[in-house]
């Protein structure tokens, strides 16, 4: 064996031997500091606001960003309200129409933030979602939501209700260090049980363990 090779094989195994080491926290995202303040910061919401939207749009559901959804989505909405998901959501043509360029104007493809941009990515040019909870994106970031945290928990029924596990929804801010699930906790993987109360900038399960470890 050369030299060269003794001394490769060496260095290998130091380098493998210290990541094993620390595998828990570099493993973990949740002890990622920059990665946490920097979500803490993304939000969706666009700088104009619209009294006219945030009034008729919130009746039914929370109200949705318009960043989360690209124009021709909302084109094709805002075209056939009086049948919106089996319900009737027709409004007067004058507030439609402003409304509908509101979220055209400040849609996904217009305003610049992290969520807007990968679901762009997601969805093909010629496909209009209508749902943002239908898109890969969407459920790549909810892979770890099982059916039974939603459907089957009375509390939360539908996964369209962001507002449920995202407290700050109508800020604009979806921080995933900061979801609390209706009868659920999370203590490394989410388990069945009397959630936590949430109290503004506080991090949940996991998180809190981890920070109290350091
Ligand atoms: C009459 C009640 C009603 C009104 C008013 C209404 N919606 Fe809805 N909307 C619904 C229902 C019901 C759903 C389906 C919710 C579910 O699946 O849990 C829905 C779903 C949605 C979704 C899909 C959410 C997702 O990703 O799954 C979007 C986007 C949406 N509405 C936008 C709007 C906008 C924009 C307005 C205002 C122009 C509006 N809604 C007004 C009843 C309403
Ligand atoms: C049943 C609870 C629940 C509901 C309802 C829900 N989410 Fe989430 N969401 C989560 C969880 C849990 C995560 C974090 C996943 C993880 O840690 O990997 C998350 C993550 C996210 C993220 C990524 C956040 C980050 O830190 O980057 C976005 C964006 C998001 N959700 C948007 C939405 C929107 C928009 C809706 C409504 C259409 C919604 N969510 C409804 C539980 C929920």
């Amino acid at each position: 064996m050369s030299k060269k090779v003794f001394w490769g094989i060496i260095i290998g195994i130091i380098v493998f031997a210290t990541l094993a080491a620390t595998r828990s926290a570099w493993m973990n995202i949740d002890n990622l500091t920059f990665l946490r303040s920097y979500i803490k910061k993304v939000n969706i919401l666009p700088e104009e606001k619209n009294l006219t939207f945030e009034k008729s749009c919130s009746a039914c559901h929370t109200l949705y960003a318009p960043g989360l959804l690209p124009a021709r989505s909302w084109k094709v909405m805002m075209s056939g309200l009086s049948n919106h998901f089996g319900d009737n959501a027709e409004m007067e043509a004058k507030n439609r129409d402003e409304v509908s360029a509101y979220l055209q104007r400040n849609a996904a493809d217009v305003v610049e933030n992290i969520y807007s941009e990968q679901l762009l990515l997601s969805i093909k040019p010629d496909e209009s979602p209508l749902r943002f909870t239908d898109t890969s994106y969407f459920k790549l970031l909810h892979d770890i939501v099982h059916p039974d945290m939603v459907i089957g928990n009375p509390d939360v029924k539908s996964i369209a209700r962001c507002d449920v596990c995202h407290k700050e929804t109508l800020e604009g801010r979806y921080n995933r260090f900061a979801v609390q699930i209706p009868n659920y906790y999370k203590e490394g993987v989410w388990k069945k049980g009397v959630a936590r109360p949430y109290t503004e900038g506080e991090n949940t399960g996991a998180v809190q363990g981890s920070e109290q470890r350091e």
